[in-house]
């Protein structure tokens, strides 16, 4: 018998889950996860490449952008597939609040939040992308920061449906769209649910790091190859 749990979303609003999607665990990228998340972003389709990144990026430039992202300034989330396979990153970068000053009019906090995401082609439609979403949003909210920014093309309108859903301002311009989320303050509900999320994901990765590792050494010994 499936069930079906109730989930509250970083707004606080309660929806439903679980019935027909699976369960995503989201889990902080660090170093150790670079190579993997170059080797997800590589992975995308071009038109998918253009939507994540706003233009045609080569693999070499991809590979910069990840090299360059500063683990102690920004977060980033990602899913890991039941093979250890990175499925989807969400990256959550922060700037201060005048570096510009269309998003410094969005909020009198110290510092912005811009989000990024992208999730596999194998992926799509099962509640990553939102998933991701959501943790980003309370991540935000439980830092001090009260406004999510997105930008993306117009034409993304899967992204503008996420947007739509959680119940961004949008503001489409010449093909392009910024959309803002407005975060309540944190309360202990939001931090402990941020912090119960993070600690299930770690072990869901040690889980399946092992479990890889495990198939790998498998596959070494002589004569045996696993599945
Ligand atoms: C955008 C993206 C991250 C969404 O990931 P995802 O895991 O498929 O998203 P979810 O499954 O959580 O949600 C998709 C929602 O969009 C809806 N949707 C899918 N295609 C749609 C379309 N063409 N028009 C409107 N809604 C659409 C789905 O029905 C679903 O809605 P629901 O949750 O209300 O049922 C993924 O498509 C992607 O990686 N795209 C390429 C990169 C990109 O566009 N990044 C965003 C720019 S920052």
């Amino acid at each position: 018998m499936s069930s079906i749990d109730l989930f509250q979303n970083p707004l606080g609003r309660w929806f439903k889950g679980g019935a027909a999607r699976p369960t995503v665990r989201v889990k902080e990228l660090k170093e150790r996860d670079r190579r993997r998340m170059v080797k997800h972003f590589l992975a995308l389709e071009s038109r998918d490449r253009l939507l994540r990144f706003g233009a045609i990026v080569p693999d070499e430039q991809v590979a910069k952008y990840v090299n360059g992202i500063d683990f102690a300034r920004d977060m980033v989330f990602g899913v890991y597939n039941r093979v250890f396979k990175l499925v989807a990153v969400g990256h959550l970068a922060f700037a201060p609040r005048d570096a510009s000053p269309r998003k410094s009019a969005a909020t009198d906090k110290e510092r912005v939040a811009e989000f990024g995401v992208s999730v596999a082609h194998s992926m799509r439609g099962m509640g990553v992308g939102s998933k991701l979403f959501e943790r980003a949003a309370i991540h935000c909210r439980n830092n001090d920061i009260d406004t999510l920014y997105m930008h993306c093309l117009s034409s993304n309108a899967t992204m503008m449906h996420i947007a739509k859903k959680a119940g961004m301002a949008i503001h489409r311009d010449y093909g392009e769209a910024d959309a803002y989320l407005k975060l309540p303050p944190p309360n202990p509900g939001s931090v402990l649910q941020e912090a119960m999320e993070e600690q299930v994901a770690m072990l869901d990765y040690a889980y399946k790091a092992n479990k890889r590792a495990a198939v790998k050494w498998l596959d070494r010994l002589p004569g045996r190859k696993s599945e």
